[in-house]
């Protein structure tokens, strides 16, 4: 049943291309430039109407709400917070009428989640979930619900989940644009067809498994790690030390690469492996001067690049490539080297990888 892969984790990493298709699948209307979401529960006046939208979860689904807060704000320009489901419910949030809560989760089972669900939902707001398995408790509590279609995740480690989630995600921010106006049917159209290139970009993206398993090796004694990003990839400098802590039980931090100095630069030295993600954007330049900071110290940089970037090959201890795509979609493409990072240094110390020790893979406790 793990279809010849050693783990669930590394069959589910694989099936990432294929569930990102079917996320896709049958939502995109790429002739009209619009997005079709079959079951949001919320009609266009309503969608036009929100004032706000909070964003709930926990864990690595919380990561994806974190980059679903740089969609819709980016996209449909709606003030969006978001929130650890845990913390969320006992802060007495501002839910109003005309906000929308957005609640993540890929069991649909998350004890805080389904708090945060029924604290928004008994304050009078709307809600709606992001979620990947059907008829679950959340999606039968919420008003709305956008199924990720990942297929079943056995790993504890979350990561076709994930991806998945952007997906949707990023289907809610262009369906908002578009029905408030602040998206063209052109501008939306070229959106769609970006998001029709995920899946091969994802397969190309797979191919550097065996180059990060080496890496893997290299770093695999280290007792932390750090992990920067900035805007966008911040999240997924999140997810990439949990992936680590979960499954390698090494003690990893994700950081916002420009808060480093009022901190954490004091970790920094010989024994500390540095991965940043730097793909070009508009804050790349930024980036690399932070790489230099650490590199300037002792640290040992890893560092995730698009496309052909060779700027840092002398400047850096490692680098892994990704393909290029739009900055709002390489979020997913730097996941995957964040998830086979975490998946060899893992195999390497032997650990359980799919069955972590004291991790259950849906949390129904408060
Ligand atoms: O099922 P959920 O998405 O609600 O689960 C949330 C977290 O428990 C989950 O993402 C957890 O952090 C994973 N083990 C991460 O890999």
């Amino acid at each position: 049943e793990k279809g010849g892969y050693k783990h669930f984790m590394l069959k589910e990493i694989y099936e990432q291309p294929r569930a990102v298709a079917d996320t896709i699948a049958g939502r995109l209307q790429a002739e009209e430039g619009d997005i079709y979401l079959e079951d949001i529960g919320l009609s266009d006046e309503q969608l036009q109407q929100l004032d706000k939208i909070f964003i709930i979860a926990c864990g690595t689904s919380w990561h994806a709400g974190l980059v679903g807060k740089f969609y819709i704000e980016k996209l449909a320009r709606v003030p969006v917070e978001i929130d650890i489901a845990s913390e969320f419910r006992y802060r007495d949030p501002i839910v109003g009428e005309n906000s929308l809560t957005v609640l993540i989760s890929q069991s649909g089972e998350t004890a805080d989640t389904l708090a945060g669900l029924r604290e928004a939902k008994g304050k009078g707001g709307k809600t709606l979930c992001v979620c990947n398995v059907v008829d679950s408790s959340i999606a039968r509590e919420s008003d709305g619900v956008i199924y990720t279609h990942a297929g079943p995740e056995i790993g504890v480690a979350s990561t076709k989940a994930f991806t998945t989630q952007l997906v949707a995600l990023y289907q809610l921010a262009l369906k908002l644009g578009r029905v408030r106006g602040l998206l063209t049917a052109d501008q939306c159209r070229e959106q769609v067809e970006a998001l029709l290139t995920l899946p091969r970009k994802l397969e190309e993206a797979l191919e550097i498994d065996g180059h990060v398993e080496e890496i893997s090796r290299e770093f695999m004694n280290a007792r932390d790690f750090l992990y920067l990003g900035r805007g966008n990839q911040y999240p997924i400098a999140l997810e990439g030390a949990l992936k680590l802590k979960e499954i390698s039980y090494i003690h990893a931090e994700g950081y916002p690469a420009g808060e480093m100095k009022h901190g954490p630069i004091a970790l920094i030295d010989e024994q500390l492996p540095v991965v940043v993600l730097v793909p070009r954007n508009d804050t790349y330049e930024k980036v690399v001067s932070n790489l230099e900071e650490v590199k300037a110290r002792g640290g040992k940089v890893i560092a995730v690049v698009s496309g052909d970037d060779s700027e840092l090959i002398d400047k850096v201890d490692a680098i892994i490539r990704v393909p290029e795509i739009n900055d709002d979609l390489m979020p997913l493409l730097t996941s995957i080297p964040m998830q086979l990072l975490a998946y060899h240094v893992a195999v390497f110390k032997g650990t359980d990888v799919d069955q972590p020790r004291n991790l259950a893979k849906s949390v129904t406790v408060e």
